[in-house]
């Protein structure tokens, strides 16, 4: 609690008691959850809004087609009936079409299955990856990324290893690749591309890379895109015509797509994510599945194995709201990337406040490019770790995590997410930096 003497935009006082209120001994060190909890206690004790980036939440109204369909659905019904386990036949249909028109793949509707979220997606594709092949257990990450990823193996039981990408871009991706997969125990790596937290979003090369390699040495590619088609330095938005998403899938068939339809389509709330496996490893069949499964074939392990014992499938009017969603998104008359493009144009005016008041940015180029504006960025601030940093700025009435939860090796730095900040908060963003640089000279 170092701010005690200083003339803070919150009262330090209360911001003392709500910290020691939390019990926890390092504040920066707290999960998303416990932050978010600490600064609701300050804002209603102070009576002062906080610019809040602790949580990737969406800023936006859901999409409203989806809204629409999911009244409609429950109007005639279907809240009575459960849903097929790998999806209703004209949702498969509009997610293979998606891919087909937003990332140029083919994949059989019979692959394309909804999840609950995309992090239920993420849970089944673990617990059957883990299962395919008897010598290989252990999962990659290349990092920095979403820590509930990592939950999702402590839970299991199940063991990976993880990198931070941040020194290994481009050409030197393979040689560092290949060192885990050369040992032989790897059966998937996972990566989020735009990244969360860092907003790196690979290049073709490195994704050629991350194909080849996954070709060579039987590894499935667990390519996580939350962030579908919010890379806004380019146009992704105009369903059948390039430039598309860039994904692994145009270098290997050998993966599966986790694609979130939280932040995309503002649809968190539902639950509703889709899983879509290529037509090889659908149709993969391997005996080692038989310790768990009935069926050799990792489609039908995955279904009727996996989905199946997690939750016998998705809620079935969320499954009628993504259908509507994505048939309007692939006739053109829907552009989701325009709605969210929102998100960079504040990151935008964010970042530049954040710079001119003597903060850095951490994962700062995208190789040669200067890191998109987006969703996330990362900041540091010289003198200050991550946690030290985050707790300093709660009494400036700003709220981030620490990029030490996320598998950086940046551990100075803070995620900072632009999603819930409105833009008639600038001015006190802007006033706030300024007095946390007035009375954090840089030397
Ligand atoms: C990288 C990443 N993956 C997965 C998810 C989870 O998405 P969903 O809400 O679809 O479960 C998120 C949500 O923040 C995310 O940032």
């Amino acid at each position: 609690m170092k701010a005690a003497i200083k003339d803070t935009p919150i009262d330090s006082e209360i911001v003392n008691d709500k910290i020691k209120d939390l019990n926890v001994q390092v504040v920066g060190k707290a999960t998303i959850r416990e932050i978010k909890r600490l600064v609701d206690n300050i804002e209603s004790a102070s009576g002062k809004k906080f610019i809040r980036m602790e949580m990737g939440v969406p800023g936006l109204p859901p999409a409203q087609v989806g809204t629409d369909a999911e009244i409609e659905a429950l109007q005639r019904g279907v809240a009575a009936i459960y849903p097929d386990i790998d999806g209703i036949p004209i949702l498969k249909k509009e997610v293979s079409l998606f891919v087909k028109n937003f990332l140029d793949i083919d994949v059989d509707p019979a692959g394309c299955i909804p999840t609950v979220g995309s992090m239920q997606g993420g849970f089944a594709s673990f617990m059957t990856l883990s299962r395919l092949n008897e010598g290989k257990d252990t999962t990659l990450f290349i990092d920095p990324g979403f820590p509930v990823h990592k939950q999702q193996h402590k839970v299991m039981g199940l063991k990976f290893e993880s990198f931070d990408v941040y020194e290994f871009r481009g050409e030197k991706l393979r040689a560092k690749l290949e060192s885990y997969f050369e040992k032989g125990n790897i059966h998937s790596v996972l990566y989020s591309n735009p990244n969360n937290p860092s907003w790196i979003c690979f290049t073709d090369l490195e994704l050629s890379i991350i194909g080849d390699l996954a070709n060579k040495y039987n590894v499935v590619i667990l390519e996580d895109l939350a962030y579908f088609g919010m890379d806004f330095r380019k146009d992704y938005s105009k369903p059948g015509v390039p430039p598309y998403q860039p994904t692994v899938a145009k270098y290997t068939d050998n993966y599966i797509l986790l694609i979130s339809s939280s932040k995309a389509f503002s649809y968190a709330g539902q639950r509703i994510g889709m899983m879509v496996i290529s037509n090889k490893l659908f149709n993969t069949q391997a005996d080692d599945l038989l310790r768990y499964y009935t069926s050799n074939q990792f489609g039908r392990a995955m279904i009727f194995g996996t989905v199946y014992s997690l939750s016998s499938g998705t809620a079935h009017s969320a499954q009628y709201a993504l259908a509507a969603i994505l048939k309007a998104a692939n006739e053109g008359k829907f552009n989701f990337v325009e709605e969210v493009k929102e998100y960079g144009e504040k990151a935008k005016i964010m970042k530049k406040l954040f710079l001119d008041n003597g903060f850095r940015i951490v994962y700062d180029m995208d190789i040669d490019k200067p890191i998109a504006d987006g969703f996330y960025f990362t900041i540091m601030y010289p003198g200050f770790d991550g946690p030290d940093l985050i707790e300093e700025l709660l009494y400036y009435g700003i709220s981030a995590i620490s990029l030490s939860i996320t598998g950086s090796e940046h551990t100075e730095g803070l995620r900072a997410c632009v999603s819930l900040v409105k833009r008639t908060q600038f001015p006190d963003l802007e006033s706030r930096l300024k007095k946390f640089h007035e009375h954090h000279p840089i030397a």
